[in-house]
């Protein structure tokens, strides 16, 4: 597929990314943001105590990184308004029920709005349990609506 094909396939896309701290999800978000800033929206599924400790996660770990030097060149002042307006940390964890999402109003509306997800939540360290170590793979996959409600989807 051309890659400007590919680049308009994600405008107006609400994207759910698992994994957001991880090697390859940061690599696909900057991208993203990059080359398409009509996407609609980006839930990021990230692993902390509360939505406060997700927030924090996301900047220390991902935005404030040298991979996103390029996006604060190109925006300068703006970059913050945009990713605000863009980016929702959620906090949970793939191994629990529901994601780990306990907010059902947020659990809902992602549900109703998510139209791809980018699985990429994994526990890439050889030593852990294997049960832990299968938890993950890359894995990009578009949102059936119609199956909006059935939470173990996942
Ligand atoms: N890296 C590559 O070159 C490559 C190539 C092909 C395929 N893959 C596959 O792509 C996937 C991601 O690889 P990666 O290199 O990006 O791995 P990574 O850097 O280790 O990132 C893994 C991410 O998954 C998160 N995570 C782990 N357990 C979780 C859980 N229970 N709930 C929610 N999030 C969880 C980690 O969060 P924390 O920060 O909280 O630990 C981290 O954000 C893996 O399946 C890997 O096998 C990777």
């Amino acid at each position: 597929m051309e890659e400007s094909k590919i680049v308009q396939y994600f405008e107006g896309k609400t994207i759910f990314i698992t994994g957001a701290t991880g090697y390859l999800a940061k690599i696909f978000l900057e991208k993203i943001l990059r080359v398409q800033p009509k996407l609609k929206k980006l839930f990021l599924l990230i692993r902390a105590e509360d939505k406060r400790s997700a927030e924090q996660r996301l900047h220390e770990e991902v935005l404030n990184t040298e991979l996103f030097r390029v996006l604060k060149e190109k925006y300068g002042a703006d970059l913050c308004p945009f990713l605000l307006s863009k980016i929702i940390p959620v906090c949970g964890d793939v191994s629990y029920e529901n994601l780990g999402i306990s907010d059902s109003k947020l659990r809902e509306e992602m549900w109703q709005e998510v139209d791809i997800i980018v699985n990429s939540a994994a526990t890439t360290r050889f030593d852990e349990r294997y049960i832990l170590f299968g938890v993950g793979q890359f894995i990009f996959q578009e949102f059936p609506h119609e199956l909006n409600n059935d939470m173990n989807y996942l």
